[in-house]
């Protein structure tokens, strides 16, 4: 792999750990928040699918021979559950975007269906989370 698209996988990677972490520190407080227990229960779902993400990356990042160096982004919690679902809807759609750009930068299989997976899995929480907007 070229040394600049490293950098940039590199980049990537630690753009999609911090997403991560934003969602892992909105997500108690969103859950916390919510009398719904269907919906406290999707939320909860997804927490634990983000934190597997946040552990993957790192290990990503590692095995490039970079370091996780991600920031807790500034977000600002929403209240009541319209504004908690679209909030979270954006960040899986962020958070897609980021797997896709690392995806393009990558040729290496291993992390491509790593990268792939957890894709998968964003595009099944902005599903799921659609849904749930739905039903409101
Ligand atoms: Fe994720
Ligand atoms: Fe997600």
């Amino acid at each position: 792999m070229a040394a600049h698209t490293k950098t940039e996988l590199l980049r990537a990677l630690n753009d999609a750990l911090g997403a991560e972490y934003g969602a892992l520190w909105l997500l108690p407080q969103h859950m916390a928040q919510l009398e719904d227990e269907e919906l406290r229960r999707q939320l909860k779902l997804i927490a634990d699918v983000e934190l597997e993400h946040a552990e993957k990356s790192a290990q990503m990042i590692y095995s490039l021979g970079g370091e996780p160096n991600a920031d807790l982004p500034q977000l600002r919690p929403r209240r009541g559950a319209r504004e908690i679902l679209e909030a979270h809807l954006e960040g899986e759609k962020e958070a897609i975007a980021l797997y896709t750009r690392a995806l393009e930068l990558t040729d290496d299989p291993k992390i491509g269906e790593m990268l792939e997976k957890m894709r998968r899995d964003e595009e099944g929480h902005q599903r799921l989370l659609q849904r749930a907007l739905s039903r409101l």
